[in-house]
């Protein structure tokens, strides 16, 4: 087990229990972090865009073609912008940083 350190869109941070192999948009939502994973992770809504924090970013692994698409699509892009569908958790990510994106 492990954690991620989640700041949610009314600003409030918090860290939550993560689960080896859930994609990180899973954990949000098991955790009622307003986080709405439409598609259940097809990518193809964008309802999972989370901003990852700046000393985070590089140590993802980096987003697919289909992934990048889909975030053309959201309204405040930032530089650690991503999928939270699209990220898988394991104990590398113990600790990660992010922010809810807003809603469009
Ligand atoms: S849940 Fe739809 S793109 Fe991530």
């Amino acid at each position: 087990m492990g954690s991620l350190v989640v700041t949610d869109r009314k600003g409030l941070t918090r860290e939550v229990e993560a689960v080896e192999g859930w994609r990180i948009m899973e954990i949000l939502r098991e955790h009622g972090l307003g986080i709405e994973g439409t598609c259940g992770g097809a990518c193809s809504c964008a309802t999972c865009h989370v901003i990852i924090a700046d000393d985070w970013a590089g140590r993802l692994p980096p987003p697919r073609d289909d992934e990048i698409d889909m975030l053309d699509t959201v309204p405040g892009l930032y530089d650690g912008s991503r999928l939270a569908c699209q990220l898988i958790w394991d104990e590398d990510m113990d600790g990660l940083r992010l922010t809810i994106g807003q809603q469009s």
